[in-house]
């Protein structure tokens, strides 16, 4: 059974298990799978052939916190070259993060090597957004599915035939594809494959860089569709990247807002469609398609003067302030441009960096944005081709926060 334990390794079975309580006192609440805490990524830029020195740095990726329960989705969402891609490089270890700290199962993994680090990795994986570029056209399909389970010395050659086969089965590809090459399939089902592959060592935590992205709209409900039903079967936990509020508000619990290297914004996901707290977020609601007509012929555009600067040089003060609304609105405040508006938790859990989300709580644009502040606002099948009843995420913990 591809769900079944392999190892004495805490599984996902064990999502409810609290901290220890010291000296029988009430256990504190369950840990969360993953906890990010002022993660940084920079790169150096360099100049001169012979003697290369370093004449800036950029800040892809600027201190940026979260949590993930067990069993969670958190969407992570942004414009392109927000630094979500290089977020999840860093989690997955493929990148070295500049600094920060990232415990995986109470474990730190930014001081993980060798052997340590190869044994945890197990436990989370990664999904590509790309599924023409991510599979090795010279192999098989079943060689690029048992590639991880031979990198880790799992089972013999038959018991790893044995496991592709079910891995297939369980992403709805016949048996008959092991013998094939990555060429010969759709863009749906090479990401098939690359999903196979990605659970091929039972992982726990799997990081979903813009998975369907790349693939046509109809194929993109297909692949979203099995993912959630993969979630529920294998217990899964999901970082599901997108750069469209459609897509990562029918996968999420939580929606993390992502703008120039920080985030933003972060809530649950029903609120953050209903009620978004910061100008950046009300703007990405207000480009993003919704399938009902009634609601799409009462919301307005907002239009984001000026580019997403680089983040070689991010602006004083709001990294946003360039291109905000609000603070136009507001005649331009002195705050915007001195002061790095800190996370803040606004209302129950909902956080925000902006000095003035209140603002945005009562604006004719988050009105507009969110289609005049309907209960659903017609976001709940993301577009994706959903139905209500389906949309709604049973593992959603109403007043969890
Ligand atoms: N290896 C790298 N070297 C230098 N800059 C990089 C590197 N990887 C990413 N960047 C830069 O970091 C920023 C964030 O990139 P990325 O994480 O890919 O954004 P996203 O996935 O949100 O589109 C971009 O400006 C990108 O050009
Ligand atoms: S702090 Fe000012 S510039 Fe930044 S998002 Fe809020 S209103 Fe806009
Ligand atoms: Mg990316």
């Amino acid at each position: 059974m591809i769900g079944s334990p392999t190892s004495a390794a805490r599984r996902p079975g064990d999502a409810a298990a609290p901290y220890p309580a010291p000296g029988g006192a009430t256990p504190l609440p369950p840990r969360p799978l993953l906890e990010v805490s002022g993660l940084a990524v920079h790169f150096p830029i360099r100049q001169g052939l012979f003697f290369s020195r370093q004449t800036g740095t950029i800040r892809a990726v600027d201190g940026v916190s979260f949590t993930i329960d067990r069993g969670e989705t958190l969407g992570l969402v942004g414009e392109s070259g927000c630094g979500k891609s290089t977020t999840v490089r860093a989690l997955v270890r493929l990148l070295r993060p500049t600094a920060g700290s990232i415990r995986f199962d109470g474990v730190e993994l930014t001081r993980l090597e060798g052997d340590a680090l190869r044994e945890l990795r197990r436990r989370f994986q990664m999904i590509f957004q790309d599924p023409y570029s991510s599979l090795d056209p010279r192999l098989t399909v079943e060689a690029i599915v048992a590639e991880p389970l031979e990198a880790h010395g799992v089972g013999t050659a038959r018991e790893r035939a044995a496991r592709v086969a079910e891995l297939l089965d369980a992403v709805g590809l016949p048996p008959a594809v092991a013998e094939r090459y990555p060429h010969e399939f759709s863009g749906g089902q090479r990401q098939r494959i690359g999903v196979a592959r990605a659970l091929a060592l039972q992982p726990e935590l799997v990081a979903a860089d813009e998975p369907v992205s790349a693939l046509d709209v109809s194929i993109q409900a297909q692949i979203v569709n099995l993912l959630k039903q993969l979630q529920q079967r294998f217990h899964l936990t999901y970082l599901f990247v997108a750069h469209d509020l459609a897509v990562v508000r029918h996968m999420s619990d939580r929606v993390a807002v992502m703008y120039l290297g920080r985030i933003v914004e972060l809530a649950r996901a029903e609120e953050l469609y209903r009620a978004p707290l910061h100008p950046y977020t009300v703007a990405l609601l207000s480009a993003a398609p919704v399938p009902d007509p009634l609601i799409e012929a009462r919301r307005r555009r907002i239009i984001l003067s000026g580019e997403v600067p680089s983040p070689a040089a991010p602006p004083p003060g709001c990294r946003f302030h360039t291109r905000c609304w609000l603070r136009e609105r507001l005649g331009r405040p002195e705050a915007c441009e001195t002061v790095d508006p800190a996370v803040r938790s606004v209302l129950d859990g909902h956080l925000v960096a902006c000095h003035f989300a209140e603002q945005v709580g009562a604006s004719a644009e988050q009105r507009r944005a969110t289609g005049g502040g309907n209960e659903d606002a017609g976001w709940t099948d993301g577009g994706i081709g959903q139905t209500k009843g389906e949309a709604e995420n049973p593992r959603s913990r109403g007043g969890r926060d």
